[in-house]
């Protein structure tokens, strides 16, 4: 305990000492300070300032800047100098020192440098992005400082979607986000904030450069393919496709194709639905199995349709005949041909094997005019029988001719009476038909009503004409005069009339008289009328003759 208490006290002198011999020229010193101005600046890296050291020491000397930086005395007066301090890059502390009544004063400041970053960019969206997947942004922010006062904002549009400190001197800053059909060419951006307003200064930003976002949405279910099962060769065929639920629909890229033949498809749009339409013309070179093909792109994805389409060749049938018009009697051929697996079958009797011609021959007589072949063709395509039918009709030339049983040579007409000639012809090409009295030119019609008079009486030419040649048949046409038959008739009911009156008159009388007793008969019969008979029935007879 004795020997602590003396140690304490030295120890305690020695620190009394010390801090007189440091503080006693400094109190003198001090009583005038030594300012800085600004203090504690704030400045962009590699900017500059004007420094003034100055102090109220009236004997102040030497006042000068104590820097690495470059300097330059720009003033200086009683008490102060005034320096411009220029390429700060980073940040530094600077002393000012002078002389005041010989001794050394400083004051000193700390110099805060900022740097705005380098880079802020928001890296690549992707080409395409599936509607209800999430996305996430990545912003890379290089450079920048103070870190401690950077923050990085990602954007949609001018909407925050996260705010992070900048921690790490090459920061990558992310955000997810649930990307949506509304993204759909939503602009999307990286901000960086360098919040210097403690230090009395603004906020500084720098956005990156927008990127815009496509999102896409697929349906599940594949394209609806309409197109037929079989194509004919040569021929046309609607196709179309139609996909549902698909977004945005009129960015979605159509292909529609026929085998390896790309169709031009005519592509419409309404909401989500896309319909593309075209017309498929089946090439020569395509015939067999083929696939009608409807793809549909967008995003980067493929939806595919397919439909089984056959492409066949009918040709035909062709039904041809040798000779269209021919002459009577020639021989004609007819064949009927078609596609190479098509079946034909000519008058009901099939070809030997399906591409084969059938053929059938005839002697033409006038019977096959206008007569009608028929060809009949199968083809059997993917299971289904196909059937073409054609027809022809064969011309047959023939005549001119006059058919004896439809012409009565010999005609016996009574006069004043009206007849009709029958008489008709034939031929191909049909004839005319004339009749014409020999030894004048006086004609009758045929086959025409008219009223027939004495001068008809005699003998015709009746002639059929045609570009085949002249026919000619003998009529022989005979009058009878009419009166002839009228008179004796006429005659014949007078007499009867006359006798029957005379019997009744005589029965009267025969009955008066029996009642009286008396008879006078004979002197009533009348004979004149009946005397002229004869001469009437003399009259008849020329008509008899023929
Ligand atoms: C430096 O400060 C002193 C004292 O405050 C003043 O008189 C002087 O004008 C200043 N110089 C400049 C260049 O500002
Ligand atoms: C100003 O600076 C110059 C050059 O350093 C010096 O000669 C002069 O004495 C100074 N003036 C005052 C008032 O300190
Ligand atoms: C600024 O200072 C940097 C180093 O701190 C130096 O490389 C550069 O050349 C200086 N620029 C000027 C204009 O003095
Ligand atoms: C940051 O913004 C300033 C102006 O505010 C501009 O001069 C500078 O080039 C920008 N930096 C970048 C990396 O965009
Ligand atoms: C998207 O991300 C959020 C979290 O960021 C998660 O909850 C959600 O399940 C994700 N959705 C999909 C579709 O991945
Ligand atoms: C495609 O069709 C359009 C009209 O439908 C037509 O103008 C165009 O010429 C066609 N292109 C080709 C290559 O056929
Ligand atoms: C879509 O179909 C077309 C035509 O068949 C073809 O050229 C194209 O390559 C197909 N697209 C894709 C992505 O397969
Ligand atoms: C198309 O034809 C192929 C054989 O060529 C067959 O395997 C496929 O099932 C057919 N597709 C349809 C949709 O009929
Ligand atoms: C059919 O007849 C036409 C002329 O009438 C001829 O040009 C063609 O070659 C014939 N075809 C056949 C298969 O006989
Ligand atoms: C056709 O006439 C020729 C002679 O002109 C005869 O040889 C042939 O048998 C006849 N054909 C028919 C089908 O009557
Ligand atoms: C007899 O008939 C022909 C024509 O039908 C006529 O031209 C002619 O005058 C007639 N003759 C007499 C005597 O009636
Ligand atoms: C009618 O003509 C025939 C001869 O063809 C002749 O014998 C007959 O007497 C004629 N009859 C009359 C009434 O002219």
């Amino acid at each position: 305990m004795a020997t602590m208490i003396p140690a304490v006290s030295w120890l305690r002198a020695c620190w009394t000492l010390l801090v007189c011999c440091l503080l006693t020229p400094g109190v003198q010193g001090q009583e005038f300070l030594l300012r800085v101005e600004p203090q504690n600046p704030v400045l962009p890296a590699g900017g500059s300032l004007l420094v003034n050291c100055s102090t109220d020491c009236p004997s102040a000397k030497q006042v000068t800047l104590e820097t690495s930086l470059s300097k330059e005395l720009v003033d200086n007066g009683t008490g102060w100098a005034a320096f411009w301090v220029s390429n700060v890059t980073g940040n530094s502390r600077i002393l000012c020192s002078g002389y005041c009544n010989g001794l050394q004063i400083i004051g000193s400041t700390d110099i805060t440098v900022y740097r705005l970053p380098e880079r802020v960019e928001l890296a690549p969206l992707p080409p395409w992005q599936p509607v209800g997947q999430n996305l996430t942004l990545h912003c890379q922010v290089e450079g920048g400082s103070p870190r401690t006062s950077l923050t990085v904002v990602l954007l949609r549009w001018e909407e925050e979607l996260s705010r992070q400190p900048a921690v790490e001197e090459l920061s990558e800053v992310t955000a997810t986000v649930l990307a949506g059909r509304g993204d759909h060419g939503a602009h999307f951006s990286c901000r960086t904030e360098l919040d210097l307003r403690l230090q009395g200064l603004r906020l500084l930003v720098n956005t990156s450069a927008p990127r815009r976002l496509q999102t896409f949405a697929l349906p599940v279910t594949p394209p609806r393919l309409v197109a037929p099962r079989f194509l004919e060769v040569e021929t046309s065929c609607p196709v179309d496709c139609t996909v549902e639920g698909i977004f945005p629909a009129s960015e979605a890229q159509v292909h529609l194709a026929l085998g390896d033949q790309v169709l031009n498809a005519t592509v419409t749009n309404h909401g989500d639905m896309l319909t593309a339409t075209a017309t498929a013309t089946a090439r020569a070179d395509q015939e067999g199995a083929r696939q009608i093909i409807c793809n549909v792109t967008l995003g980067g994805e493929r939806l595919e349709a397919r439909e089984n389409l056959t492409v066949f060749s009918f040709g035909g049938p062709i039904l041809n005949l040798s000779e269209p018009s021919a002459p009577e009697g020639s021989t004609v051929i007819v064949s009927c041909m078609a596609g190479a697996r098509v079946q034909v079958t000519l008058d009901g009797v099939p070809a030997a094997a399906p591409g084969q011609p059938a053929q059938l021959q005839l002697n033409t007589t006038e019977n096959d005019d206008g007569r009608s072949f028929f060809c009949s063709a199968t083809l059997e395509v993917d299971g289904e029988f196909l059937h073409r039918n054609s027809s022809v009709q064969l011309r047959v030339l023939y005549g001119p001719q006059i058919d004896r049983a439809k012409c009565p040579q010999h005609l016996k007409w009574k006069d004043k009476t009206r007849q009709v000639l029958q008489c008709q012809a034939r031929g191909n090409p049909s004839p005319q038909l004339r009749c014409l009295k020999e030894g004048s030119s006086q004609e009758v019609p045929v086959g025409i009503s008219f009223l027939v008079n004495v001068t008809h009486n005699g003998t015709y030419q009746c002639q059929a004409v045609s570009s085949r040649g002249k026919y000619t048949l003998v009529v022989v046409i005979n009058i009878e005069a009419r009166n002839s038959h009228f008179v004796p008739v006429l005659l014949a009911v007078f007499t009867t009339l006359g006798v029957v009156t005379v019997v009744v008159a005589l029965m009267y009388v025969f009955r008066a008289r029996k009642q009286r007793g008396l008879y006078h008969v004979r002197q009533e019969s009348p004979s004149v009328p009946l005397t002229s008979m004869p001469t009437e029935a003399i009259r008849e007879e020329p008509s008899r003759v023929e």
